[in-house]
């Protein structure tokens, strides 16, 4: 039998062709749009997709408050409104994210401390995210990378012991499960994206979803602009906010959306899961790993390049590249915070440091390489494919096939 070679050295691929992308909408969200422009009204206060949506996601999640909105941004900007920081209170967060996690919390001027995230889940340091706990700190947002939970008990167990609130940034993990529960049902607040990627989309949206009767009115005046509509008289507003409002075109595709959800997050899991129990063995790289008793929905597929491989993880990519297995290094790079200038240099609002040089702020905060090490090789380590509900069990063994290949033969 002739030696098997790497098709970066000249070998065959292991798959050729590229993967199926897929349409996620279709006949049911035509049919929903189409209801509402021969009503002629798309405005939500007077329509029922925005409403019908909102209730449907909620009951999914059992949750009393369902607060639509913009996008995922929108989303996690509405659960810090809820949470309302005074100027330089801080909030604890993961750096692997988007900005969008950033945002809300700068906008509402409270300052964001990153914790560093575990080498093996991608996510939150529990024990990083105490450490990073002073007595300014108001709230923990725990980011579910790549629909992976979080380590939920060892969160909700610190932010008890400190009477912090916890935001589920789910932007990334819709119907991602911890020990039986879904994410965005564990924290006070759940916060979920509909941007194109995600796994149901109306190509930009967002949800924020509570139990909390306070937190859930604040949210819902915060997102319309602060105004009680129920009031008579002159207008009433009571919560300086903003218009975040979905329009019921928006909401139309929602609504056909959320009656997939379920199918959709068993299939792309099925995927996700198989290409998991393909690659038990691999020498060199490990997936993303999944704690116990948790479910993932792989919005990406994370591997890590381990320390004592024979290869970089440049070089891993490359080579998976050449079998035909269409992957990205390193996510966002670096840690958030030294993705955007803006926030690393801590000058947000004209020239002023604004709110990192309030009185009520630690005065010695910096945002740089030293800031979370660990994070940082993390993301020099990161490795990803893309999984979705369009791949047949076929594309996930030839995708496996790839990376089994590239681990055993490169650096030999
Ligand atoms: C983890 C995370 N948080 C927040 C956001 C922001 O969502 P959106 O793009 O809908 O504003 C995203 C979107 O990419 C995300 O992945």
């Amino acid at each position: 039998m002739a030696e098997e070679k790497l098709a970066i050295d000249g070998g065959t691929p292991v798959h050729t062709g590229g993967f199926p992308s897929g349409n996620k909408v279709g006949k049911e969200e035509l049919e929903q749009l189409g209801e509402v422009i021969e009503s002629g009204n798309m405005f939500y206060t007077s329509g029922t997709k925005v409403k019908g949506f909102a209730e449907e996601f909620a009951e999914i999640h059992g949750a009393k408050h369902a607060i639509t909105s913009t996008s995922g941004t929108a989303a996690l900007h509405v659960a810090i409104a809820m949470v309302n920081p005074s100027p330089g209170d801080e909030i604890i967060l993961g750096p692997i994210t988007d900005i969008g996690s950033v945002i809300g919390i700068v906008f509402q001027t409270a300052i964001p401390i990153f914790c560093e995230v575990r080498p093996d889940t991608f996510n939150m340091d529990p024990e990083d995210i105490e450490r990073k706990i002073t007595d300014k700190t108001k709230a923990i947002m725990a980011i579910h990378l790549f629909g992976n939970p979080c380590d939920m008990d060892p969160i909700m167990e610190i932010a008890k012991k400190h009477n912090l609130i916890v935001i589920e940034d789910c932007s990334q993990a819709h119907m991602s499960e911890y020990k039986g529960k879904l994410v965005g049902t564990m924290g006070d607040i759940g916060c979920f994206s509909l941007q194109q990627s995600k796994h149901i989309t109306t190509g930009d949206g967002g949800i924020t979803i509570t139990n909390d009767d306070d937190l859930g009115t604040r949210g819902k005046l915060f997102a319309d602009k602060g105004w009680h509509r129920d009031a008579y008289g002159p207008r009433k507003y009571t919560v300086f906010g903003i218009n975040y409002r979905m329009n019921e075109l928006t909401g139309a595709v929602a609504l056909a959306q959320v009656r997939k959800m379920k199918d959709v997050i068993t299939l792309r899991r099925a995927r996700g899961d198989l290409l998991s129990e393909l690659l038990a063995d691999t020498p060199h790289v490990q997936p993303q790993v999944l704690l116990d008793g948790c479910k993932h929905t792989y919005w990406q597929y994370g591997l890590r390049v381990l320390d004592d491989a024979p290869f970089t993880p440049t070089d891993f990519a490359r080579a998976l590249k050449a079998e035909g297995i269409g992957c990205g290094q390193g996510y966002i790079g670096k840690p958030i915070f030294l993705c955007h200038d803006a926030l690393r240099t801590q000058t947000i609002f004209g020239k002023s440091n604004f709110p990192f040089d309030h009185p009520n702020a630690r005065p010695d905060l910096t945002y740089d390489e030293s800031t979370c090490p660990i994070t940082q090789k993390v993301l020099d380590h990161m490795v990803t494919v893309s999984i979705s509900q369009f791949l047949s069990e076929d594309d996930i063994r030839d995708m496996a096939a790839g990376i089994k290949k590239v681990a055993r033969l490169l650096g030999k």
